[in-house]
């Protein structure tokens, strides 16, 4: 008997990473470069707090908010490292910044409303609009503006149903940085139709090349129309703690905590007070994380300027958003090929929403030496898809 779906569930296809985790679960010594959780560990004093947190009995749920304590260490980095002005009761802990994304789709979306995506993207954002019964309308970033999302491509999506526009800053798939000349521009078409922004700033300490993340927030004007969500799992290698957060006007505050408090209640406390240690502790942590994600990031950039595959040059994150159109394989035969042939998984941009098939998503999440051996491997299945 097939169960009965509700109407708002649409089946997607993920035929393609489906049959790449079967292909994988039969072979050996797979170097995985598909997933975004950090092969790095929670730095030790963090989880030392959190060891300690729940000796000391942190067992029970917290105010729906966050811990007070929490919610001020934020408060200050925000204001000290963004350069943003939030008041703590402005702030709202969360099961991980995916929760703040649900919480703010089902808050603020009728059904009907378009929201703007960056495509592509991370499709999280189109199945929390989805469920809020929304429309995503992608708009297309491109590899020869290493995909940065551009106000005039916005702006040519904008219709009367237009409610919300993300920001994803940096990028995941892409890792782009959106120029901060672009932010000021998306800030000023927000404002002129009048729509609310979520500025997801999650890789916002993971910047490379001087590159520099704008928070949308700290723009004149902005802060009563921005949702900024941030969290602890991609700075601070905290994937499995489940903690983030969203920074908001009152007025959007209240409704996006009420949603929060009926998705989960309220975040994990140990994981609370263990993301307070992250805030409060030295933040060479992050730093140290970040350098070596930028060294297997040149290692990776190199090494496909070697292989002739172009790339969009990534700034932020801990991705490069590869084109293997060169091979004459559309990406997502590719990536099966290179799980095959080299052992190699990852996967293609298909599965970020890309319109095209002609990119795939690398993850710079293993040491140097393995990424310096997946990309040997790799090189033999371009050169053989090539005919070189
Ligand atoms: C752009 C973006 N936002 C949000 C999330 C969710 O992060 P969290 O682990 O904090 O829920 C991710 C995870 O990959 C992401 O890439």
């Amino acid at each position: 008997m097939q169960p009965r779906l509700a109407d708002r569930i649409r089946q997607r296809s993920e035929s393609v990473r489906t049959r790449m985790l079967d292909i994988a679960a039969g072979l050996d010594d797979v170097i995985a470069l598909g997933r975004g959780d950090p092969d790095l560990s929670t730095p030790g004093h963090i989880v030392e707090a959190g060891r300690r947190a729940l000796a000391d009995g942190a067992t029970h749920y917290t105010h729906p908010m966050g811990l007070p304590a929490l919610r001020e260490a934020i408060g200050r980095h925000l204001a000290e490292v963004d350069g943003l002005d939030y008041a703590v009761d402005e702030i709202v802990v969360t099961t991980g910044a995916q929760e703040a994304v649900f919480a703010a789709m089902l808050a603020c979306i009728n059904p009907g409303d378009e929201v703007i995506v960056p495509a592509p993207g991370y499709t999280s954002y189109d199945q929390a609009i989805e469920l809020a019964g929304g429309v995503p309308v992608a708009v297309p970033t491109y590899e020869r503006d290493d995909f940065a999302l551009t106000a005039a491509a916005v702006e040519a999506k904008v219709g009367s149903r237009t409610r919300m526009l993300c920001l994803l800053n940096p990028s995941n798939p892409t890792g782009a940085v959106t120029p901060p000349g672009e932010v000021e521009a998306l800030a000023a078409l927000a404002a002129k139709h009048d729509l609310v922004v979520i500025s997801d700033e999650i890789y916002s300490r993971l910047v490379y090349e001087g590159a520099k993340v704008l928070p949308l927030a700290s723009l004149p004007g902005m802060k009563e129309r921005t949702i900024t969500i941030n969290g602890f799992s991609k700075a601070y290698a905290m994937t499995g703690w489940r903690v983030g957060y969203f920074a908001a006007p009152p007025g959007l505050v209240k409704a996006l905590t009420e949603v929060h408090h009926g998705l989960t209640i309220c975040a994990p406390a140990v994981s609370q007070h263990a993301a307070l240690a992250a805030l409060c502790g030295s933040q060479a942590c992050v730093e140290e994380m970040r350098r070596i994600y930028d060294e297997r990031r040149l290692v990776m950039c190199r090494a496909l300027d070697a292989m002739g595959l172009s790339y969009g040059r990534p700034q932020g994150a801990f991705y490069v958003y590869a084109n293997v159109s060169s091979t004459g394989l559309a990406a997502s035969e590719f990536c099966v090929r290179l799980l095959e042939e080299a052992r190699v998984m990852i996967f293609p941009g298909s599965l970020f929403g890309d319109h095209t098939d002609d990119f795939l998503r690398i993850s710079l999440l293993q040491p140097v030496t393995r990424i310096k051996e997946a990309v040997e491997r790799m090189a033999e299945t371009v050169a053989a898809a090539s005919g070189r």
